[in-house]
């Protein structure tokens, strides 16, 4: 159940970010609504980490216009930040605290009650069934362990928005479970969800609306059911219509061979 609303809250248009001569962003534009999972689909390099980190002011764009909230995440970005819960592609920082100094400090710089945050930190910690480290180095933690206190981190301050960059990489199959329901109780409280993957199958059973991203550009965009009807009629499935539009259907096979050849290759050398 969620409570999906024609109102905007993330506005993108002809946004732009060159690196020097890669044109990571190259004039994307979409809307996330109210209510809805918005997902950024698209293949390694396709521009998803790119446009999210525009989003909140961690880069300057080149060219386009952006908004969270109505508000500009250029100038504004400390009142979107308020608003927002973050989940970055690079598991977690702060590598010398502890999980509940790493809290206590969010509790601070967003001027919350830390017993209040603690105590909700510790129910999320044990939903993940990851409270036994709630006094453990951080550097000390697996890669997955990490990652849930770093979705935790986010969330902790009930934001209204949550822009999440492949937030299920490194989470196991129960912890992913845990995710889905952490987002599904997000937009039964009226929240909205950004989100990125490279996958298409998570991209179908967790988004309402997908836009697919190759080189920078938005090469398709709509509800599933609609991404699911062009398909249709092209005669092909979903997954067919992601790996055309991202032009990855002919090149893998021709990759492979090469891959084999270079590998009898090497054999015969040794
Ligand atoms: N700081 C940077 N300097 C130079 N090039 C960059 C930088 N950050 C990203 N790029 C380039 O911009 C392009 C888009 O990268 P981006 O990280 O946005 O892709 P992505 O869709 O998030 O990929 P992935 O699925 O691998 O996370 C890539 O070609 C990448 O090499
Ligand atoms: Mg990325």
């Amino acid at each position: 159940m969620s409570n999906k609303t024609d109102k905007v809250v993330i506005k993108v248009r002809n946004l732009k970010k060159y690196f020097e001569t890669v044109k990571a962003v190259d004039g994307i534009s979409f809307d996330v609504r109210e209510g809805e999972v918005f997902g950024l689909l698209g293949p390694n390099g396709a521009g998803k980490t790119t446009t999210i980190k525009l989003l909140l002011g961690l880069l300057e764009p080149n060219d386009g216009e952006m908004e969270i909230f109505g508000l500009n995440p250029e100038r504004q970005d400390v009142q979107i930040k308020e608003r927002v819960g973050y989940v970055a592609e690079d598991p977690l920082i702060y590598k010398s605290l502890t999980p509940q100094d790493l809290f206590n400090f969010i509790a601070s710089i967003r001027e919350l009650d830390e017993d209040v945050i603690q105590a909700r930190a510790k129910e999320y910690l044990e939903s993940f069934e990851a409270l036994e480290y709630y006094d453990q180095m951080i550097a000390t933690l697996s890669h997955g362990n990490k990652q849930k206190l770093q979705i935790i981190a986010a969330i902790l301050h009930d934001p209204q928005l949550l822009i999440l960059d492949e937030p299920l990489a490194g989470l196991d199959a129960k912890s992913v479970r845990v995710m889905r329901e952490i987002i599904e109780l997000h937009l039964e409280n009226g929240g909205s969800v950004l989100f990125s993957t490279h996958i298409m199958e998570i991209a179908e059973d967790m988004c309402d609306r997908i836009g697919i991203i190759n080189k920078g550009k938005m090469v398709g965009i709509g509800r599933l059911d609609e991404l699911r009807q062009q398909a249709n009629k092209l005669g092909a499935s979903l997954e067919d219509v992601f790996l055309r539009l991202t032009e990855q259907d002919t090149s893998v096979n021709e990759i492979v061979k090469k891959l084999r050849d270079s590998f009898k290759n090497k054999k015969k050398l040794m």
